[in-house]
């Protein structure tokens, strides 16, 4: 069945970057000029998929006046014939069909996806986190498409983490692997290192079969009291084949500080028109 939704989960708190996700949604940081949530739907429709549903929660308001149609700003642009800038703002509200459900009590990302369910139905769809922007020739989410066409079954993006960082990911444990994809024989929630089955570690971007949402319902809370995905895949995996995909491209991990400002300085390094500028303050910084 071909996949048409993406599900954005935008509902977390944004606990790394307190104090400024007390006031603004961690989704709408910037990456230069454009939020990181853009990012994310920029990626679903590079791949193909249109139909976005959002999942937000208390505070999340920024994220629907973002793409949502602001005529009193157009007419304003327009008038002062700024019409580079009306375009950029006049295409944030036409680049996809988008749909917000609310997750009304913070229970985790299983748990968020879960609340996507009723609006997603019987099919196969796309999840993204947007706080892993991945910079890739071909889109993270495309490159998944291509292993679950391949399949039909559900897809992981993974990446080689070191044995260090096993606490910050779900971690899978490989079997039958073939080039840069395998089978998914296991997966543990944010392991130590000593408990972690590999080093390859789980990216946030999935393509999951509908019968997800069943295992998350039998999904118990498991690290941090939260119903986690990574448990639910657990639960997938002993009724149909989970597969995962090392993905060509960078993975820029901007849900803390440090990793959000590593991504400002890459980015505008790439930019043509501020990379120049950026490298020479770099080096007089240095
Ligand atoms: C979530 C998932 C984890 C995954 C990670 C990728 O964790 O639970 O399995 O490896 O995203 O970014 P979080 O970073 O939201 O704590």
């Amino acid at each position: 069945m071909k996949v048409s939704k993406a599900v954005i989960v935008a509902a977390g708190w944004g606990i790394r970057f307190l104090p400024v996700t007390k006031a603004v949604p961690k989704e709408m940081l910037p990456l230069i000029d454009k939020p990181l949530i853009h990012y994310a739907v920029e990626e679903a429709v590079a791949s193909g998929l249109t139909d976005i549903i959002i999942v937000t929660a208390t505070g999340k308001e920024a994220i629907g006046d973002y793409f949502g149609h602001n005529s009193g700003l157009e007419a304003f642009l327009k008038r002062k014939g700024e019409t580079g800038l009306w375009q950029r703002v006049h295409h944030l509200s036409q680049m996809a069909d988008i749909s917000y459900v609310r997750q009304e009590e913070r229970l985790g990302l299983g748990h968020a996806v879960l609340t996507a369910g009723e609006a997603v139905g019987n099919e196969p769809f796309a999840v993204i986190l947007p706080d892993d922007i991945i910079d890739s020739r071909v889109p993270a989410l495309k490159q998944l498409l291509v292993v679950y066409e391949q399949f039909q079954a559900s897809v992981l993006a993974v990446e080689a983490v070191s044995p260090r960082e096993s606490r910050k990911y779900g971690i899978i444990n490989p079997t039958e692997v073939v080039g840069d994809t395998c089978r998914v024989s296991g997966l543990v929630e944010k392991p130590a290192p000593a408990e972690a089955p590999s080093n390859l570690g789980i990216v946030g971007r999935y393509i999951l079969t509908p019968q997800v949402f069943a295992a998350i319902q039998a999904t118990k809370p498991g690290k941090g009291g939260e119903i986690q995905l990574t448990d639910a895949l657990a639960l997938l995996l002993k009724k149909q084949p989970v597969y995962a995909l090392r993905f060509e491209g960078t993975r820029h991990d901007t849900g803390t500080p440090l990793g959000w400002l590593a991504a400002q300085v890459a980015f505008t390094l790439k930019d043509p028109g501020l990379g120049p500028e950026m490298k020479e303050r770099l080096r007089r910084l240095l």
